[in-house]
């Protein structure tokens, strides 16, 4: 675990209300999020269709919490330029999901956001070792991605300890660990466990029942 990492909490906006999705992104930020996570879909690499650039520019209408953009799109180079990125943005790529993948990532630098790495569970930690000097951040799915409400993947436990120990043997404890999928607060805590930083909370902690406020606390309580 990397303690000069301060732990942070970035709801999954695709499992907001969509009918008030300003009100919940004004508790959100009013709770503490570190960032709002968007999860972008096009029904190819991901077998689903959620949100887009305009939702993304609508919350910044009320909130300056910045943005965590997750493309699960075949070819995301192809489609940075829809996102007015901002200093403090984060996007992250599949790493399945491009041929130049550090082309891809360090586009993203250049367009002022830093630059992520997304595993899907069945990819392993030796496919992103030779792009570590192009990310600030590895995003470990935690279940297969495209649905909200799935079960952890058990393995990928173990898998975010070994990134976490690869990461601060080569050089690389600066590069945060994101979360996505089922975080649970029980899960939550096993991920703060193994070296995960920051975590993508949806139906499984945030948008549940006991409310964004109350949930949002409890789950920051387990990740300290
Ligand atoms: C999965 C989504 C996540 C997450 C949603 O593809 O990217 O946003 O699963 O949260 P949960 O898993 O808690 O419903
Ligand atoms: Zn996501």
């Amino acid at each position: 675990m990397n303690a000069s990492i301060l732990p942070g909490i970035s709801p999954s906006m695709m499992c907001a209300n969509a009918l008030e999705l300003g009100r919940d992104a004004e508790a959100l930020d009013r709770a503490g999020a570190q960032f709002f996570h968007y999860d972008i879909m096009d029904g190819a690499f991901v077998p689903n269709f959620t949100l887009g650039p305009d939702v993304i520019r609508a919350v910044r209408k009320v909130s300056a919490v910045p943005a965590d953009i997750h493309l699960m799109v075949q070819n995301p180079e192809r489609h940075l330029h829809l996102f007015d990125l901002r200093p403090g943005d984060v996007v992250s790529v599949h790493q399945e999901s491009t041929i130049h993948l550090q082309r891809t990532l360090a586009a993203i630098r250049q367009a002022g956001a830093q630059a992520a790495v997304a595993l899907n569970p069945a990819t392993p930690l030796c496919m992103i070792e030779d792009v570590l000097p192009d990310v600030d951040m590895v995003l470990v799915m935690t279940v297969n991605p495209g649905f909200a409400g799935q079960k952890l993947v058990p393995a990928t436990l173990a898998k975010i300890a070994r990134l976490r120990a690869m990461l601060d043997a080569s050089g690389y404890g600066h590069v945060r660990i994101e979360v996505d999928g089922n975080v649970s607060f029980e899960n939550a805590k096993k991920m703060r466990a193994a070296g995960a930083d920051l975590f993508v909370a949806g139906t499984s902690a945030v948008f549940c029942a006991g409310g964004i406020a109350a949930n949002m606390q409890k789950l920051t309580d387990c990740i300290r």
